[in-house]
């Protein structure tokens, strides 16, 4: 297959981060025999730096033209610590969302045992963790009339649903739950928010549609702690744009790491894939961040674009890194590897490079080849 790829790099670890996924697709295409063709463009703090726009327009049409998007990171610290800036970085992802309809964000959270260390939770809480979260991504408070009042005493940001973007999402959530252990879990605050009270209404009668899912309804509060003290109770949880974009940063420290964890953002037109983790501006050029969020996040890329066997062998290379011990700084702080030869080794395991069974004992790595 040919397919054209629009490559977003980014704020800080973007680049170094987004360019192992690319050597990881390239090792993809020769193996299966496709050929991906990428348009690189600019979003973010880097984007404001070279065109004083957070999202030229010339990004959004080559996005628009592509078959995916597979993006690094958003901001940068000197936006962050000042609350009067007028162009931020983040406005350029919140408005390529809008703009190219991208209204569910999936994010998975798994566990691997060989992190369980790592994580916060006990090992007994870490076991048969697998959930989806299907946060929408297009509407709510993020996207509501916002005003801060004249004398700069008073600020408001409304939020707002409507069917349509309820029930949208709701539907995607149930087909994937259908393909999983058929449970879903709504989240929302519908004790409280007439918002949350319509998620529940819409998602109550698409149920309907989907006899085979167990629907249960949780309240962000109460889902916030059931997060921690047993996850594995969640298959697919669904939920609104803010109270999603808390969630999955919670559920994501569950995996041990932050840089393992991939996302897809998917709605109308082309779909958009990037790790989970921010920009991480302390780590920019050291070569020492996790690429696996970002590669992860390539195999989601090639499942969407139907590529299954393909997207499989790059998680296996995955898991085989983890296994033998090859992985960056934020998992091993003592014996770790940078961020490229991570990024090589799952290469070369595409590639079919590395000898079946090897010791790490025994091994050496020169130049990225295991000898
Ligand atoms: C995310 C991020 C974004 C969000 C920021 C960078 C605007 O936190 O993708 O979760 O809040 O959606
Ligand atoms: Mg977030």
């Amino acid at each position: 297959m040919n397919k054209n790829i629009a490559v977003i790099f980014g704020d800080g670890i973007g680049p170094e981060v987004t360019g192992q996924s690319i050597k990881v697709l390239d090792a993809v295409a020769a193996r299966f025999g496709h050929s991906f063709h990428y348009t690189h463009c600019l979003m973010g703090a880097d984007a404001i730096d070279k065109t004083g726009n957070p999202l030229p327009d010339e990004t959004i049409e080559v996005c628009l033209g592509s078959d995916a998007i597979l993006f690094g990171a958003i901001g940068h610290p000197k936006y962050d610590n000042d609350p009067t800036a007028k162009v931020r970085p983040e406005q350029g992802l919140l408005k390529l969302r809008k703009s190219l309809q991208l209204y569910a964000n999936i994010r998975p959270v798994s566990t691997y045992p060989s992190l369980h260390h790592l994580s916060p939770l006990k090992p007994k809480n870490l076991e048969h963790v697998d959930m989806v979260i299907f946060r929408e991504l297009t509407g709510g408070i993020y996207f509501g009339k916002k005003h801060l009042s004249e004398d700069g005493n008073e600020a408001l940001d409304e939020c707002t649903y409507n069917r349509n973007e309820i029930g949208r999402i709701s539907h995607l959530a149930f087909q994937y739950a259908q393909g999983r252990r058929k449970h879903l879990t709504l989240v929302d605050k519908a004790n409280v928010l007439e918002t949350s009270r319509l998620w529940r209404k819409v998602v109550q009668e698409i149920a309907a549609d989907y006899q085979d899912v167990k629907v249960d309804y949780m309240f962000v509060d109460n889902a916030a702690m059931q997060l921690m003290l047993n996850p594995k109770q969640f298959d697919v949880i669904l939920t609104e744009n803010m109270f999603g974009d808390i969630l999955s940063d919670e559920a994501s420290i569950i995996s041990g790491s932050l840089g393992m964890l991939p996302s897809a953002s998917v709605g109308t037109g082309s779909a958009l894939f990037e790790p989970i983790h921010g920009s991480y501006p302390q780590a920019a050029g050291k070569d020492i961040a996790n690429p696996i969020g970002s590669i992860l996040s390539a195999a989601m890329l090639l499942d969407h674009l139907g590529m299954t066997e393909e997207a499989a062998t790059v998680r296996a290379g995955v898991e085989w890194t983890l296994s033998y011990g090859f992985v960056t700084k934020d998992i091993d702080a003592v014996n770790y590897y940078s961020t490229t030869t991570i990024g090589d080794l799952i290469r070369d395991f595409v590639e079919q490079k590395l000898p079946a069974g090897v010791d790490r004992e025994h091994l050496s790595i020169s130049k990225s080849t295991i000898i």
